[in-house]
């Protein structure tokens, strides 16, 4: 992977406007986990999206610490994207970024000082990021805005890889593209949750610029579904 992956959360472009695709290692097989994440990156994926269940905010359990751990170990230079999925998130922002987390999101819907928490992840070097459940309106992040580096909406209610993309997700995009356009915000708007071939220039039209894919990409043929990713922001960037 080139140097400046890490840094830069890396380019694809359309129009002017950043694209990065995150594929989601929830879907991919666990025992071969080095090999998978190998694979999406040779594709081009631009970071890896790393979805940690407690459990107890989302009805499900996945990995911790030790995954992004030994994958930083194998793989310096890969922007590592966190997805926090945990109650009360402020107990291990600290420890995923030590563990080689590069961007951390966590749930607005799962802690209660959401200010403090991304000031402590940014203090410590990392990116930080908000998720919204689809249920959660664009206005809880209101006061946030200006210290954001990404917002993540959901497309699915979090828990599981495979779901299907809930359609009014296109709106909440739009609406955060327009606060974002307005007001001179910085921060990226990620999309996460039933992504397809078919969907994702409908988000990546909507506003979005961090496209999240699991199943997609991991199960069934990586190498014809991201070829079919590039295909499409190729025949966009040439419009
Ligand atoms: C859902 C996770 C997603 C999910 C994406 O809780 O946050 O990252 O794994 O997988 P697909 O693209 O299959 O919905
Ligand atoms: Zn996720």
């Amino acid at each position: 992977m080139k140097e400046t992956k890490k840094e830069q959360m890396s380019k694809t472009s359309k129009k002017g406007k950043s694209i990065f695709i995150s594929p989601s290692i929830l879907a991919a097989d666990f025992s071969c986990l080095g090999d998978e994440v190998r694979k999406v990156l040779e594709l081009g994926a631009d970071m890896i999206h790393f979805d940690v269940m407690d459990g107890v905010f989302v009805p499900n359990i996945s990995f911790g610490i030790p995954v992004v751990e030994s994958l930083r170990k194998k793989f310096d230079n890969v922007f590592f994207d966190v997805h926090l999925m945990i109650v009360e998130p402020e107990r291990y922002v600290l420890d995923f970024v030590k563990a080689g987390g590069n961007l951390i999101t966590f749930h607005i819907e799962a802690t209660r000082h959401p200010h403090r928490v991304i000031e402590t992840i940014k203090k410590s070097g990392a990116k930080a990021g908000v998720a919204l459940n689809p249920g959660t309106p664009v206005i809880f992040l209101k006061e946030l805005f200006d210290i954001l580096d990404v917002v993540l909406v959901m497309s699915v209610n979090p828990g599981f890889y495979g779901q299907e993309f809930i359609s009014s997700s296109l709106k909440k995009i739009s609406e955060l593209d327009i606060i974002r356009r307005e007001n001179g915000f910085n921060f990226l708007i990620g999309v996460d949750g039933g992504l397809n071939g078919e969907n994702f220039q409908k988000v990546i039209s909507a506003g979005a610029n961090i496209l999240v894919f699991g199943a997609f990409l991991f199960k069934g043929d990586t190498q014809k579904n991201f070829q079919t990713v590039i295909d499409k922001l190729r025949i966009d960037n040439s419009e």
